[in-house]
């Protein structure tokens, strides 16, 4: 646990998370939910297929990953305060089901994201997937927190800031990032955790990552100031999470100017 009353709250839950979150009624100003895929991993390849590698149980029919679906996204509505947001970050396969089972919610959908990265698997008779979905949703679609970070000068806006719906790090590969922890087959970027932090919640705040995996979300809050709980089924990921999120060391949160520098450059120098 933290020692400097200048850190934020930080902290690791281990078991089902639909079990889990009733317990937390309307405690989150925001939730970040990148779900298991729902599809056996490929243990032929190299990297899944090392000893380095612990791989989840990940197998569901459609139906059951609907059912799943809609099951932990309406527990994360009620674990959630009334002006907050849920981000959803899928890969295309699941997509479906995923909103098939938001629109049985009271959620309302603000945007639909699309990242674009640059190291899917190569194929040669068809297209290499390089893209994700984030679903950006929020209980109450008059009241929210939203505090763009982005500003082109090269646009007549001109100093106003905003944001797009397309997101892309081209400086960004999973071979420089300097956070990656081997052991966890599918971790999202720091820079990309980061910018949903900033711009969906405030220092302060209360973020709940409901599938931590290698546990960066929690590291991300502890950088920005926010308070965070992550949940995680597999006990055998408490290491890596421990490790990639530096729990017993301290993080001073960076000051609000610090945080506003979005370049990876300062991203990989931190
Ligand atoms: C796609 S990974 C998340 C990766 C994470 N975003 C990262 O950057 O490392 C999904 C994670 O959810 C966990 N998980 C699966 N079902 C769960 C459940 N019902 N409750 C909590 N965690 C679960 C898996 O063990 C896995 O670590």
């Amino acid at each position: 646990m933290p020692t400097d009353k200048k850190e934020s709250h930080y902290e690791l839950v281990f078991g089902d998370v639909i079990e889990l979150l009733p317990k937390y009624n309307e405690k989150f100003n925001l939730i970040v939910a990148d779900p298991p895929f729902g599809l056996e991993f490929d243990k032929s390849s190299h990297e899944y297929g090392s000893d380095d590698y612990v791989l989840y149980e990940d197998k569901f029919s459609d139906k059951e990953y609907e059912d799943f679906s809609y099951n932990w996204i309406s527990a994360c509505y009620d674990a959630l305060a009334k002006d907050g947001a849920l981000y959803v970050i899928s890969g295309w396969t699941r997509i479906s089901e995923i909103l098939d089972a938001v629109k049985r919610t009271k959620f309302h959908l603000i945007n639909h994201i699309i990242w674009f990265f640059g190291w899917g698997v190569f194929a040669r008779k068809r297209y290499v997937t390089s893209h994700y979905h984030i679903l950006f949703l929020v209980k109450d679609k008059n009241n929210y927190c939203f505090v763009p970070q982005f500003s082109n000068p090269n646009t007549k806006r001109k100093g106003e800031k905003y944001e797009e719906d397309v997101w892309y790090w081209p400086e960004y590969n999973r071979g420089n990032d300097p956070d990656r922890v081997k052991a966890h087959p599918c971790q999202l970027p720091l820079v990309l955790l980061e910018k949903i932090v900033k711009i969906s919640s405030k220092p302060g705040d209360w973020v709940g990552d409901v599938f931590s995996g290698s546990g960066g979300t929690i590291l991300a809050c502890r950088r920005l100031g926010r308070n965070v709980i992550g949940f995680e089924k597999n006990k055998e990921y408490e290491a890596v999470i421990k490790q990639k999120a530096k729990f017993g060391e301290v993080i001073v949160p960076k000051s609000e100017n610090e945080a506003k520098k979005t370049t990876l450059t300062s991203f990989l120098n931190n």
